[in-house]
């Protein structure tokens, strides 16, 4: 039976097993490639997309639970080249190292900013603890989540 998709905006139909993992079906399926399968377990946040606005583990996601909902990968954020506020944050700020963490970081935060524009880096902090960087040490991250705040703080 054909799963029905809204990825990115675009329509898409899955012929395959409902309980296929939606990140291999975005990836493998789809190519997008941006969001990243990591531990597959649901405990790194690499994988994060967004389903109905709401950030999700993909790779905890079966493609069946995605049919006829809105899904929104880190292709989306971008528009005409242009990269959202938390992108160019981390880009300017050199916040990344191997970037496998990015993708779904960027997608974290970009709903909890969204819902929390004046949020310090305290709770950054805390919206991120499902979100594991293997490289960084975290710090650049928050000082960029900060610097696309409203508040623009900048970091010390
Ligand atoms: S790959 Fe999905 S949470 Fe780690
Ligand atoms: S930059 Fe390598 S895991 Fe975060």
């Amino acid at each position: 039976m054909a799963i029905l998709l809204n990825v990115n905006g675009e329509a898409h139909s899955y012929q395959g097993d409902p309980m296929t993992p939606l990140v291999d079906v975005l990836r493998a399926d789809l190519l997008l490639t941006g969001t990243k399968p990591v531990c597959g377990e649901g405990f790194c946040g690499a994988c994060m997309v967004h389903v109905d606005g709401r950030p999700t583990v993909s790779c905890l996601c079966p493609v069946g639970l995605a049919a006829g909902r809105n899904v929104a990968t880190i292709e989306s954020l971008a528009v005409d080249g242009a990269l959202n506020p938390i992108q160019q944050a981390f880009e300017d700020l050199d916040a990344v190292q191997c970037g496998m963490c990015f993708p779904g970081m960027v997608m974290t935060l970009t709903s909890f900013l969204e819902q929390n524009p004046d949020a310090d880096r305290a709770a950054i902090k805390a919206a991120l603890s499902g979100n594991i960087c293997r490289c960084t040490g975290y710090e650049r991250i928050i000082d960029a989540a900060l610097v696309a705040t409203k508040h623009k703080e900048r970091p010390e």
